[in-house]
Order: C-alpha cells, then structure tokens, then sequence
C-alpha cells in the first residue's frame, strides 16, 4: 500500500468514481511521437488506476475510453484504438479475474467494430462472477445518446400503454439508463487541463464532486488517482442544505 493510500478514509469512501481518461495525444506530441503512442501508453494508467480502486475499496470505477464524437478522428487513430482495445482486453482478462473485478461496458456497442465488439463481449462474460469492483467502459458512448434511448424506451412503453406519463419519475429513467443499477458517481475525474464534461453521464454526475488535474493520463497513477480520492473526502458535500444543518 502506498503512503497516500494510508491518508484514506475508509469510512468516507465514494462508491463510485467515473474518468475521463484525457490527454493521451498531448503527452505524446510534447515527446515528439505519434498520438497513437499516447495511447498505447496510457493503457499503463488504466491498470494502475483500476488497481488501485480496487485496493481502496471503491465499488464501481467507470472509464470513458471512447465517444461517439470520438469517430470524428482521422481513420488511422480510430482503427488504432479499436485494435488496442482488442489486445488489451485479450492480456488483462486474467488480471481481472485474479482479482475478482467484473467488467461491463456501456454505450451504443453494436457500432463497435466486430472484433472489438466480440472480445468486449467475452471479457463481460468471463468475469461476469466477480464481486470485488465492477470496471464499466464507456465505449461508443455520449450522455445524450443514452438519454435519447432512454426517451424512446418511456414513449415506447406510453404508446403500448404500459405506462403513463404520470408514471414517470426519477427512477424511472434511471432505470433506462445504461448505468441502470450503479449508483451515481459521486466523484468525476478529469485529467489533461480539459474543464468540461465532453458528453459524459450528464444525468448521473447531477451531484458529483469534479476533480480536474493538469496530469496527461499516460502520467495519472496509482498516487494521482489517491490524491483525487483524498481531495474528495476534503468536501462538504450539502446536496442544497446549509453547512450548519449538516453538522447537527
Ligand atoms: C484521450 O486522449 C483518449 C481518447 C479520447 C480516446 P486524447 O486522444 O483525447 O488526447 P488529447 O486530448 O488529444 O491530448
Ligand atoms: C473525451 O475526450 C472522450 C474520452 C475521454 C473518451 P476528448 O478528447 O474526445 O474530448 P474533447 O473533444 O476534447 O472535449
Ligand atoms: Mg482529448
């Protein structure tokens, strides 16, 4: 265990963490190679920090590793990242099972290439037992494509009469929502400098405490990724209350 790790409070622990993984084609400019070496290298930054929320003890981590704006970049890089996606699912398989994290993924995943669709497919099932953490990627995905589903899912269930719009509430549409059944994310990190949201979870992060840092993702680990938890638990989270009502 790392000395940061130690300045945890395991009592105030969030249960979920989500991050925007950025920064990957930056850290690799500023060293004069090619977009996709960032990338290759920030694979490193995703085992550190998947392993070290497992070891803090946090219940689900979620990753956006691709979005649906993300097609927009030149075909190279694209085709790029979909075949690292392949190998490393392929290599890290078993470290997950070792260390009993399910994985699951979130996102239009019928659009992924067939290949990374399939080996996404056997990661989810073969680690589909563990308990420890659940590692959710957010591939092929955007906050308003999943809200627009969830729209046509709720018209779909009025227009057949199952519901009605009274019905509607909350929890309703948290549940047609991908990350049905996950709590919120009560921390949303974001490295790279970037101050923006980039179409993430923007339902879930309703509340969320942001943490941003200058740090390119090939750079955040393990010790980057305890000072966020540890920055977290400095907050006062009042979800519309006063400061004082908080302390009685
Ligand atoms: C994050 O790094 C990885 C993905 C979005 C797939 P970027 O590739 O966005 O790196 P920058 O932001 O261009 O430096
Ligand atoms: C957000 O990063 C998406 C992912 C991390 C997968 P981008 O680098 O694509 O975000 P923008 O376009 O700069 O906002
Ligand atoms: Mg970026």
């Amino acid at each position: 265990m790392s000395e940061l790790m130690k300045n945890i409070d395991e009592s105030r622990l969030p249960s979920h963490v989500a991050v925007i993984m950025d920064g990957n084609g930056r850290w690799a400019k500023n060293l004069g190679k090619p977009r996709v070496f960032g990338h290759k290298n920030g694979v490193q930054s995703v085992r550190e920090t998947t392993e070290a929320a497992a070891e803090i003890g946090i219940d689900y981590l979620t990753l956006y590793a691709f979005s649906t704006e993300n097609w927009r970049r030149p075909r190279l890089e694209v085709n790029a990242l979909m075949t690292l996606l392949v190998e490393t699912l392929r290599k890290e398989i078993k470290t997950l099972n070792k260390n009993d994290i399910k994985l699951n993924a979130i996102g239009d995943l019928s659009y992924l290439p067939k290949k990374t669709h399939d080996s996404l497919l056997q990661g989810i099932e073969n680690t589909s037992n563990n308990k420890r953490m659940t590692l959710t990627l957010a591939l092929n995905y955007s906050s308003r494509w999943e809200l627009t589903h969830a729209m046509k899912e709720i018209s779909e269930d009025i227009a057949s009469s199952r519901i009605s719009p009274a019905d509607i509430d909350e929890a309703m549409i948290n549940n047609k929502l991908s990350t049905s059944g996950m709590p919120d994310p009560e921390l949303l990190i974001r490295t790279s400098g970037e101050l923006r949201i980039s179409n993430f979870l923007l339902w879930q992060i309703a509340y969320s405490e942001l943490y941003f840092t200058d740090k390119y993702w090939p750079e955040f680990t393990k010790d980057e990724f305890c000072k966020a938890i540890i920055d977290y638990q400095k907050r006062e989270r009042r979800f519309g209350k006063t400061s004082e009502q908080l302390k009685t």
